[in-house]
């Protein structure tokens, strides 16, 4: 079976939700502490074996490329400070992975976003890990989990996880047959259904493994939701042609797209930091008393 060697890393979309601040910084560049937020997702993909990051980027996003690059303009003067590991540790962000752009000239979704990547994944199964979902699992990264699946049956997996009844129609929805302990068989894929026409509760997060025929099905798709051209949709024209499996990931998944979503991973992250815990807890302790005064 081929190797899982790339990943497609959407992040050409708009963020608006994060407006003012996505008008000149691209939202996958919002820190979780001191490392953005894109650093983590790319660290998975590594992780879990990916040699080759796919970044499916549009204006305003030159800060990722700046990011994945060497900075020897910077590298001199920690130099001359004598910050030798500083530099060694900077190097290592643009040594993880080698790094390949490409510019989704216009934002017509997700689905198109993919699509945009055919000529550079070519014709070998690749993962996508969606730029502002970081999933938490150091023993077995989230991307890893799927991979595993797509080496068992050699198709398409997507990654899901649970929600409660009222959240899905935030989601595209999947509903299969159980094959194994929480993997299935997809019979049905619906983006974004009103609660009452869901076929389940299980939500498709931001994690993908796909055989290079979606880009076929993708080219056949036509605009769904908010007018965009949808994964979920080419996924469900891909699924016609060859079975495609769901995999529930393990781990705990922030929505960093999203204001809570982003303000829940800084508190998750800031409690698990050595150098900040301490003194966080006690701020977090005295705004809890101040807030229950009222
Ligand atoms: P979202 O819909 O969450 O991102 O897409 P957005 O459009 O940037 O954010 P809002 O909704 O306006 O706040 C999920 C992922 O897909 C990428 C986004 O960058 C994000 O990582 N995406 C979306 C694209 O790359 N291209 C698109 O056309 C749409």
């Amino acid at each position: 079976m081929p190797k899982v060697r790339k990943a497609v890393i959407p992040v050409a979309g708009f963020g608006t939700r994060f407006l003012p601040a996505t008008k000149s910084t691209p939202k996958e560049m919002m820190p979780l502490i001191d490392k953005p937020i894109i650093h983590y997702i790319v660290e998975e993909a590594v992780n879990s074996g990916i040699e080759t990051i796919i970044f499916v980027t549009g204006r305003h996003k030159r800060a990722i490329e700046d990011y994945f690059d060497y900075y020897p303009e910077l590298e001199q003067v920690l130099k001359k400070s004598g910050k030798e590991e500083e530099i060694e540790k900077l190097r290592q962000i643009s040594n993880m992975a080698e790094f390949v752009y490409i510019r989704q000239k216009e934002q017509l979704g997700l689905g198109h976003a993919v699509l945009t990547a055919e000529r550079l994944v070519g014709d070998e199964p690749f993962a996508v890990l969606l730029g502002d979902e970081v999933i938490k699992n150091k023993d077995y990264p989230g991307i890893r989990q799927l991979i595993d699946v797509y080496y068992q049956f050699g198709k398409s997996v997507i990654g899901t996880m649970e929600v409660p009844r009222e959240d899905v129609s935030k989601y595209g929805i999947v509903a299969g047959k159980e094959v194994v302990d929480g993997i299935k068989l997809v019979e049905k894929l619906v983006e974004k259904p009103p609660v009452e026409e869901a076929p389940s509760t299980s939500a498709i997060i931001g994690r993908y493994v796909l055989t290079p025929d979606i880009f076929e099905a993708l080219k056949k798709t036509p605009l769904g939701k908010g007018g965009e051209l949808q994964l979920t949709d080419g996924l469900a024209l891909l699924r016609n042609k060859e079975v495609i499996y769901s995999k529930d990931v393990e781990g705990l998944r922030h929505d960093t797209g999203n204001k809570i979503g982003y303000l829940k991973a800084i508190l998750d992250f800031a409690l698990e930091r050595e150098d900040v815990r301490e003194e966080f807890i006690k701020i977090l302790m005295e705004k809890c008393k101040e807030i229950e005064k009222g």
